[in-house]
């Protein structure tokens, strides 16, 4: 982890790589409430931002040089854009942590999507609300999130759902455009009546 650590605090800013930290920090510490090996989950939080300080055109040329489908959403959303190219710079930079399970956690902690897997919902929470995090709304969903684990799993759901109901209300407030795998984890958590 040391060696890993050290590389990508050579391709991102100082404020970046803080944050860097901190998610893996939070990954840790959820991995604990969870009781889950955290290996494959610091992992991808040490990687998840690796590539969002790159410009779109060199995002987009990574993508296209490793084969990673670049849909007309992350175009649209270029908020994104990162969480397409992390995935293809991981295989061709860091092959050696480009497990699957890497790859998909990496793939959805901006937008999020349907039917997450544990690891996939704790990167998507720690990144929300990593103590370096200072907006209004990472705040409370921090506070939120801890302050009743009686049930953890009950609720990760109803933080992240939260979470994505902040996105929302956000996009639509500056008449952005949505991504639909946004819509669709919202709606996925909504079926099962997570509040
Ligand atoms: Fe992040």
């Amino acid at each position: 982890m040391h060696k890993l650590k050290e590389s990508i605090s050579k391709r991102m800013s100082e404020y970046r790589y803080l944050h860097t930290l901190s998610v893996a920090r939070e990954c840790e510490r959820l991995a604990e409430i969870f009781g889950i090996d955290g290996k494959l989950l610091i992992t991808s939080a040490y990687l998840h931002d690796i590539t969002k300080e790159m410009t779109v055109d060199e995002q987009t040329e990574l993508c296209r040089s490793m084969g990673e489908k670049l849909d007309e959403y992350a175009i649209l959303s270029p908020k994104t854009l990162h969480s397409y190219s992390a995935p293809a710079l991981i295989k061709r930079d860091y092959p050696e942590f480009a497990d699957p399970e890497v790859l998909s956690t990496v793939r959805c902690h901006t937008t999020g999507k349907e039917n997450m897997t544990l690891p996939e919902k704790l990167l998507y929470l720690a990144d929300y609300i990593e103590p370096t995090r200072r907006f209004e709304e990472c705040k409370k969903l921090r506070e939120f999130f801890y302050s009743d684990l009686s049930d953890p799993r009950k609720r990760l759901d109803s933080t992240i759902f939260l979470s994505l109901k902040y996105t929302l209300y956000d996009l639509l407030a500056k008449g952005e455009f949505i991504h639909p795998e946004t819509v669709k984890a919202y709606n996925s958590l909504c079926k099962i009546g997570v509040l």
